[in-house]
């Protein structure tokens, strides 16, 4: 590490800045965020100062001297190389650190790419070797970093003290805060609620005093459709907190390798019927998690409200005095479209766009309106469908639908190992056989379905041919 990073106080303090152009006004801006006052070193007022108000005191070059009397840091910002070298000699003889804009080799230090949330600030820096690059890491870390995160911090700042007199022991004390800034609380400011966050702060506050551990919510989320690249920043910053986490076995490894390394992963998916642990079980298993104090995560593929069973796992938590919070994923539904460049609605084309099940809570197909879902200019998402495919296509045949009306099958759609297959709803069975899908897999019904490029050659007569 070449370089040592480092905050400066800013309270009470002054900086000097040598220069009144656009390198000098930037970084004014920068230090305006702070408290500090700013002494412009020029002997010209330039327009964009009087924007700071009384923040920025315009100093006359040859009363420099003074300004830099207990400066906290100094700038220059000048064209001219003498001149710079001039202003840091000056400030060095009063043993003011110096940034010099562009002139690293007369540099003390240097400003780097910053993100600022209020009470908490990220510094990024290259050493100057891909200014960048760390803008672009910067943009990373702003998505990483909820916007209201200045606000947490400064809320917990306000109960620092209340906090010390009432949990004594220091790991309890620590567990404390993990519990509020991870927990809860923590959502509570995110989603811009202060007095909400302020009374669950009091109430986790008595419970921690009080010896009793904080249950729930249970965090009820949907992973989308495979890609991580798709996970909501939400699902996957609680993800990253959670204690424990019961996942389907749709959700992709590469999100489950986004679980805290020390968390427990609890399998308790379903795949075709054969489900590793029953419904009822999932809800036993998530409630007695969520009464030991674990933030509780159930990860689900998808969407937890589209065929998700997330409605069932909502009640069975209310039901036992849990709250549930549920944060939607991208739906299978959606992602596949995308993925295979499939326009779900169109003006031409469709002008609905229903999901439906292709598969019965008894097993065999359900019992659904086939005569409305043959009707023409819409489209038709069938999840489950693939051990029913011939039979869909029966009856909605039987329905009306013609036997050349497109669909498409797409089997681990959006992730690495997709398969894509077209053709007409009447060559459903034999699509699905000749491109060896077994699922997870979706069938798009619709006039639609022959709008994506590969659509153009369907898998039949590519395989006839
Ligand atoms: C129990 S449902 C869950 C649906 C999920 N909640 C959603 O919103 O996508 C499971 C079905 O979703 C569909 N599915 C889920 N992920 C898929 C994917 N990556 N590609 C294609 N179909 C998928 C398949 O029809 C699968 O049988």
């Amino acid at each position: 590490m070449r370089q040592f990073p480092a905050f400066f106080l800013m309270d009470d303090a002054h900086v000097v800045i040598f220069g009144d152009g656009i390198n000098a006004e930037r970084k004014a801006r920068l230090v305006a965020k702070t408290e500090a006052t700013i002494k412009l070193v020029t002997d010209r007022a330039p327009d964009w100062a009087a924007a700071f108000g009384e923040q920025v005191q315009l100093v006359a070059p040859d009363k420099a001297e003074g300004a830099l009397v207990d400066a906290r840091f100094a700038i220059v910002a000048l064209d001219g190389d003498a001149e710079a070298e001039a202003a840091v000699a000056l400030a060095h003889s009063h043993g003011v650190p110096v940034n010099a804009v562009d002139r690293k080799h007369l540099c003390d230090f240097t400003v780097p790419s910053l993100l600022d949330r209020g009470e908490i600030v990220a510094a990024v820096a290259t050493g100057g070797a891909a200014p960048v690059l760390a803008k672009d890491i910067r943009a990373k870390l702003e998505t990483l970093l909820p916007d209201r995160i200045g606000d947490l911090a400064a809320l917990a700042q306000r109960w620092r003290a209340a906090v010390k007199e009432a949990i004594s022991d220091e790991t309890r004390r620590r567990h404390f805060w993990e519990s509020a800034l991870r927990g809860p609380v923590a959502e509570a400011v995110y989603a811009g609620d202060e007095a909400r966050a302020e009374a669950l702060m009091a109430e986790t506050l008595e419970q921690f005093s009080a010896d009793s551990a904080v249950i729930g919510p249970v965090h009820i989320v949907g992973a989308g459709p495979g890609d991580p690249e798709l996970l909501t920043l939400k699902a996957f910053r609680l993800i990253q907190q959670a204690d424990i986490v019961f996942h389907d076995k749709l959700v992709s490894p590469e999100i489950m390798d986004m679980v805290r390394r020390d968390a427990e992963r609890v399998p308790v998916g379903k795949s075709k019927g054969e489900h590793l642990v029953p419904q009822d079980g999932i809800h036993e298993l998530m409630i007695a998690a969520a009464h030991e104090g674990k933030r509780v995560v159930r990860l689900k593929g998808g969407d937890p409200f589209i065929f998700g069973r997330g409605g069932e796992e909502v009640d069975a938590l209310r039901e036992a005095g849990i709250e549930a919070d549920v944060v939607p994923g991208i739906s299978s539904a959606l992602g596949c479209a995308a993925s295979v460049t499939l326009p779900l609605t169109h003006r031409d084309h469709a002008q609905s766009v229903t999901f439906v099940t292709g598969h019965a809570k008894k097993g065999g197909v359900p019992d659904l309106d086939w005569a409305g879902l043959a009707k023409p200019h819409q489209t038709v998402v069938v999840f489950m469908g693939v051990g029913t495919a011939g039979i869909i296509s029966d009856k909605l045949r039987e329905a009306g639908l013609p036997g050349d009306m497109p669909v498409a099958v797409i089997e681990n759609g959006t992730r690495a190992n997709e398969k894509r297959a077209f053709g007409k709803i009447a060559d459903l069975s034999a699509i699905i056989a000749a491109r060896g899908i077994k699922g997870p897999a979706l069938l798009i019904i619709g006039e639609v379905a022959s709008l994506p490029a590969d659509a153009q050659t369907p898998i039949i007569e590519e395989a006839l041919a």
